[in-house]
């Protein structure tokens, strides 16, 4: 094995940037439509995967919330949760900041708490058995109402000490970060973090809108702040972390090659970038797999895989020392 992908498997990770719901992998979606007896327009698993053909944001995103309608208990929260922890076990990926979409199924009829306590369960024996970290970041669907998400909100009360923070998702074009400033302002005044989608399709001056109105610690995806010099000087010099997905911007055609893909020019213009894997059931791959495709299509090196690791555990939600205790591990670990 290249000695680069063995040190990629060796290091801890954290992970920054996973939806739940697009860890569901279709062996699953195929199980629970059957368990809850609901009826997908695929004839097998395999037909789900050929499906699985997008040319911008939103052909994924219907396919996305489909798929999701198998989701109905408990159970199935739980299960989806485990199998992403037990993918993280195989990367070793230590920590893990899982973001969920609760209007994507309160909106179906399934109870916040069902949803919410399905994936706590999961999580919490990740902690014990898997020895994985983790927190919650519940995001808002951004081509809803704001009202929408401030009710969302409001049934997220009784919850809200066991989750980190909020975040924005879904369509992204013509739905900027300013149009959910209120229910961002009260999530502060909570004591919630914020982040939000910004430039992924959006232009930069939605993530402008993200730091200076929203507030946001960290902004997911942000490839498109390449275009403005004057933004990226900034977020160099504030070390706001950017959450890249590499697989996940080349099945988006965010990217229009690997080859192509922005991320050192990133790492060189001094931005805080990590490697996170979005929806690894429907864009090909985990965190490892992102990372390795790197090493393919741009002979991403030793230094910059290092790097990268250090900004995840930089820019995670956890305590200061346990920073260090993982960083720490990174040092020992890559030999510096
Ligand atoms: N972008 C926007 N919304 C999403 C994504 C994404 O990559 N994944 C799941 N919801
Ligand atoms: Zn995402």
């Amino acid at each position: 094995m290249d000695s680069r992908k063995q040190l990629i498997k060796n290091l801890p990770k954290a992970e920054l940037h996973i939806h739940i719901e697009g860890s569901l992998e279709p062996e699953m979606m195929f199980d629970l439509a059957q368990r809850n007896g609901v009826s997908l327009p695929y004839a097998d698993v395999e037909s789900i995967r050929a499906a699985y053909q997008f040319d911008c944001l939103q052909d994924f995103l219907d396919l996305y919330y489909q798929g999701m309608s198998v989701l109905q208990t408990q159970q199935d929260f739980y299960d989806l949760t485990w199998a992403y922890l037990l993918r993280c076990r195989d990367d070793n990926v230590v920590h893990a900041e899982i973001f969920f979409d609760p209007q994507g199924h309160t909106g179906r009829g399934v109870d916040f708490e069902t949803v919410f306590e399905g994936i706590s369960a999961a999580l919490r024996d990740g902690e014990h058995k898997l020895g994985i970290s983790s927190q919650i970041i519940m995001c808002f669907l951004r081509h809803l109402e704001e009202e929408d998400a401030m009710a969302t909100l409001i049934e997220a009360g009784p919850f809200v000490d066991r989750i980190a923070g909020v975040g924005l998702d879904s369509s992204e074009v013509g739905h900027p970060p300013s149009k959910f400033q209120d229910v961002f302002d009260l999530a502060g005044e909570l004591g919630l973090r914020r982040v939000a989608h910004a430039g992924e399709e959006g232009p930069p001056e939605y993530i402008l809108e993200a730091l200076d109105g929203l507030q946001v610690d960290r902004i997911d995806h942000g490839n498109r702040s390449l275009e403005d010099p004057a933004l990226v000087g900034r977020l160099a010099e504030l070390k706001i972390p950017l959450t890249v997905c590499p697989q996940s911007n080349l099945r988006l055609a965010v990217v229009a090659d690997m080859k192509d893909h922005p991320i050192r020019s990133m790492l060189e213009a001094g931005l805080n970038v990590t490697v996170n894997s979005d929806d690894p059931a429907y864009f090909g791959g985990y965190m490892n797999d992102n990372f390795n495709a790197l090493v393919d299509a741009i002979d991403l090196s030793e230094a910059e895989i290092i790097k990268l690791v250090n900004n995840s555990f930089e820019s995670s939600f956890l305590d200061k020392a346990s920073k260090q205790k993982h960083l720490e591990s990174v040092r020992v670990l890559a030999g510096a």
